[in-house]
């Protein structure tokens, strides 16, 4: 049988919807974090949270909100009043730097402080939690970590900034673990994915909480069968950046695949693309020529949707409890399942 009795329980707790109940108040007191990934994790788009605005977010099995004030403060904090449970995502507004809690008014500023009611000098004394977060190429993200609730390391600048960002996301069963292992478990490219390993440039290596590796590929995609450089960098389970480069071609794209723990076996999965293509060294491909830079992004987007249809058809049916066999190939799948381990308490 593939499934324990573990995985039972937590699917039941999940569907139930007890797991939010459970964990509601974070942080919280035990370092339990049931089995989620620590670190930074992307909740929405920045462009997404205008001034005064407050959107819903779903992380590691719990409702949190994401606000921005009129002045622009950004806060994240979990989805409920600290009063009577009213969630603020459903009514909740924005007036200059305070969040109104819709079912009896209360206030809260950015850093969860309540500040009053709107028509008495009432006040609670519980706060709002919230979550550190910070915005990082057009994407918000939070710092989600029991016991460290000030962040220990920070996201990457991006590689590319002046040019169009094509972003989207989707919901797929699996793990945020399974999918950045994926990046640097070279023997399943040509395995599953059909796409040629010319040679592993650097070898998957660590320092810290940021795991990297260079691979020359091709046969990437339809109609794209040119030789590529693609440099991996992981940080954390949360986050991933794919610098794509063909060799001797003024061309350069970064993709970043940013997986969201929103359930036991549910990740929010965002993608986000940015390409580059200039006129120097030697002619690009021709499907990128006629594309262009915004073009090629966008077919590198659809194309990252595209190549994971095969992995998803995986995630979903795997086995999440298996112990991994080593075969003598797998070196790079062994060292990212040492350096990953840092990022799990429990
Ligand atoms: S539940 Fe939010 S103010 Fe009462
Ligand atoms: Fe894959």
């Amino acid at each position: 049988m593939d499934c324990n009795l573990a995985e039972i329980r937590d699917r039941a707790i999940y569907a139930s919807g007890r797991e939010s109940s459970r964990r509601k108040g974070f942080p919280v007191t035990s370092i339990s974090t049931q089995g989620y990934p620590t670190g930074w994790f992307a909740l929405d788009l920045s462009r997404r949270i205008a001034p005064g605005t407050v959107r819903r977010a779903r992380l590691m099995g719990e409702e949190v909100i994401i606000f921005r004030t009129v002045s622009g403060q950004l806060a994240v904090s979990t989805a409920y009043c600290p009063h009577r449970g009213a969630h603020l995502g459903y009514g909740g507004k924005v007036q200059g730097e305070e969040l109104i809690c819709p079912f009896h008014n209360f206030k809260f500023a950015s850093d969860g402080a309540c500040i009053g009611g709107r028509n008495s000098a009432a006040r609670i004394t519980a706060r709002l939690n919230t979550y550190p977060s910070v915005e990082n190429d057009g994407m918000v993200y939070c710092w989600w970590h029991p016991s460290e609730p000030v962040p220990t390391w920070n996201l990457p600048k991006p590689a590319i900034l002046s040019a169009a960002q094509s972003a989207g996301t989707g919901v797929l069963n699996g793990s945020a673990k399974e999918i950045v292992e994926s990046f640097f478990d070279d023997s399943h490219y040509s395995a599953l994915h059909g796409i040629t390993l010319d040679d592993i440039v650097e070898s998957p290596s660590s320092d810290g909480v940021r795991m990297t590796a260079v691979f020359a590929i091709r046969d990437t995609l339809p109609l794209l069968r040119h030789p590529l450089e693609a440099k991996i960098s992981a940080y954390g389970m949360g986050f991933t950046s794919t610098l794509l480069t063909i060799p001797g071609v003024d061309f350069r794209a970064e993709i970043r695949i940013l997986p969201t723990p929103i359930g036991p076996w549910d990740v929010k999965l965002w993608v986000t693309t940015r390409a580059i293509l200039g006129s120097q060294g030697s002619r690009p491909p021709w499907l990128l020529s006629a594309l262009g830079g915004c073009g090629a992004a966008r077919f590198l987007h659809w194309g990252m949707w595209y190549l994971m249809r095969a992995d998803r058809v995986i995630w979903r049916h795997k086995s999440r409890y298996h112990q991994p066999s080593w075969a003598t190939t797998d070196v790079s799948n062994k060292a990212f399942h040492f350096w990953s381990a840092q990022f799990f308490i429990d």
